[in-house]
């Protein structure tokens, strides 16, 4: 590690949107064995049987990132997205207005890959019409949306990407965001969750933020614990016989998506 890298938490470094816009979702391979190309065929695979729908969606450390509520739009009608950083919160909040659009290359793959037969501009026509709250959310409190215009609100499902483990350090701490998590969704309700396996940091530039080192057993202890029951758990190194790993940004040896049913 250089002398310029940091180590750090998203509590004591502001995250940088469009560094990582450039670092990460820049470009979709569109590979076997690419990690975005992955995440981005499991998202479309868990929605496209219409299995999962209903009327509140809620997408939980969104970043400056739209790949889960793009896939889900179509199913729900009224979606919030949700960070613990204010500064993704106006970077959502402009893509919304039309700003900007950082997101075309991720949207372009999916809607070639979707089987609903709209165009991009009319999926995000209908993606930015049914966000109806961009909020201020903190995963690790048992209220992460305290205090905003969704107080109280139970919702239908729920879609997470790489945010539960950059959210906590410890299994104790991930496992609470987890518990946080359910108190938001409604018995019955779905979960849809991205997330990568024995990861110590990730790099944004020159700061490192730190991870909840996992592995898959633990993922599926912790939620079956928490009262979900896993419907498929898909990693990227069983479905993929080869992959890339993009090391320089992070020590990741494995991803996942899952989807999962509160009991
Ligand atoms: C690796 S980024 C993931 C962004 C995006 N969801 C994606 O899939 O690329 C991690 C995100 O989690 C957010 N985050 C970190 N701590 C959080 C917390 N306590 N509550 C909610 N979000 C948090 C960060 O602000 C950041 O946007």
């Amino acid at each position: 590690m250089s002398d310029e890298i940091i180590l750090t938490t998203h509590r004591d470094v502001e995250f940088d949107p469009e560094t990582y816009v450039t670092t990460y979702y820049s470009r979709v391979a569109g590979e076997e064995g690419d990690m975005l190309t992955f995440f981005l065929d499991g998202l479309k695979n868990a929605f496209k049987s219409g299995a999962i729908t209903g009327m509140k969606l809620l997408d939980i450390g969104t970043g400056p990132i739209l790949h889960t509520a793009f896939c889900a739009a179509p199913w729900f009608e009224e979606i919030t997205l949700s960070d613990f950083a204010h500064i993704n919160l106006e970077f959502l909040q402009k893509w919304k207005e039309g700003e900007i659009s950082h997101m075309d290359p991720v949207f372009e793959y999916l809607v070639e890959k979707n089987e609903k037969g709209m165009d991009v501009d009319k999926r995000q026509d209908e993606l930015r019409r049914k966000i109806k709250h961009i909020v201020h959310c903190d995963v690790t409190l048992p209220n992460p949306i305290a205090a905003t215009p969704v107080d109280g609100v139970v919702f239908d499902a729920i879609t997470s990407s790489l945010c539960l483990e950059a959210a906590s350090v410890t299994l104790d701490d991930y496992a609470k965001t987890v518990q946080n998590l359910s108190s938001l969704l409604k018995p019955g309700g779905h979960l849809v969750i991205i997330g990568v396996l024995e990861e110590t940091f990730y790099r944004i530039g020159d700061v490192r933020f730190k991870c909840t080192y996992i592995s898959k057993n633990q993922v599926q202890d912790i939620y079956k614990k928490e009262g979900f029951e896993i419907i498929s758990l898909k990693d990227l190194k069983e479905t993929c016989s080869s992959h890339k790993y993009l090391s320089e940004y992070s020590d990741y040896k494995n991803a996942f998506v899952m989807i999962a049913k509160k009991t």
